[in-house]
């Protein structure tokens, strides 16, 4: 039987991650994968990663993760922002993965047909903890505790002034095109982050929250028919539902944190046919 699966933050950059993306295979031959962001900060990797997937599931589908658009020191290619992400797009398609920026993929398998949208959303500082009223003083706050996200040094946001000002262009584009898509089908959108924020509401430092989504898509799930929101980024799987929607987050994470678990790392999660709840 034909599946929909999904995995995020591969984090390939550790050679124990590596060894985990070459043994992803497909449980049939005609299975589709979605990779939910952070595959790694080289862009070399990116293309190792992708086009080995590629080669073995009938389609890959990957919306950009933080660390993708990292322009990181050790990587030959020191591109930035929006023309960072178009660079990484076009080698996507060259490898024949699906991007934010390709129509919409209808999948047909059981509990189908369901329309395929992996998103490019970002973040902008909205998701703060209660009572702080702006971002300036959530970063305060932020880099007083020492918790600050890499993003802040080498996610750069050009030609935009602000990342948040990237994901406010970033947002109305996808609202277009979600509102544009084929009317009647429900939706599984893949985004690196949560499109509401309660999943960040366990996270370890709750002031890292801020560079874990939007508020402006807080409705997304209510308006674009989800079926099942596709997310990773808090290195923290699991299985949620808000208002009747499934959401998953679909991580593999740092050896650090998969060491511990006494599930075996680099499972895909079944996103369709639905995994039978257990009783
Ligand atoms: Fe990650
Ligand atoms: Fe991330």
């Amino acid at each position: 039987m034909t599946s929909l699966l999904a995995i995020s933050d591969l984090h390939i950059g550790y050679q124990e991650n590596r060894r985990i993306v070459e043994e992803l295979r497909p449980v049939s031959a005609s299975d589709w994968l979605l990779v939910a962001g952070d595959v790694s900060e080289k862009v070399s990797d990116v293309e190792w990663a992708l086009g080995l997937l590629a080669e073995r599931f009938e389609k890959v589908v990957w919306a950009p993760g933080n660390h993708e658009l990292w322009t990181h020191p050790s990587d030959p290619v020191q591109l930035r922002g929006e023309e960072r992400y178009r660079h990484l797009v076009e080698l996507c398609r060259n490898l024949g993965v699906t991007t934010p920026e390709d129509p919409y993929l209808t999948w047909t398998g059981p509990e189908g047909p369901v329309t395929v949208a992996p998103l490019f959303v970002l973040y902008d500082y909205t998701f703060r903890m209660p009572g702080v009223a702006t971002k300036e003083e959530a970063l305060a706050i932020a880099y007083d505790k020492g918790v600050v996200c890499t993003d802040e040094m080498l996610l750069h946001p050009d030609p935009y002034p602000t990342r948040d000002a990237w994901c406010e262009a970033r947002v109305a584009e996808t609202e277009r095109r979600l509102e544009a898509r084929t009317p009647g089908v429900p939706t599984v959108l893949v985004n690196h982050y949560p499109l509401v924020r309660d999943p960040t509401l366990v996270l370890y430092h709750p002031e890292f929250a801020i560079w874990c989504g939007t508020e402006r898509t807080a409705d997304w799930h209510l308006r674009f028919d989800v079926h099942t929101m596709v997310y990773g980024h808090l290195h923290i799987p699991r299985t949620t539902w808000y208002d009747g929607v499934r959401f998953e987050e679909v991580s593999l994470g740092y050896p650090r944190e998969w060491r511990p678990r006494s599930t075996p790392p680099g499972r895909l999660r079944h996103i369709l046919p639905s995994p039978q709840p257990v009783a």
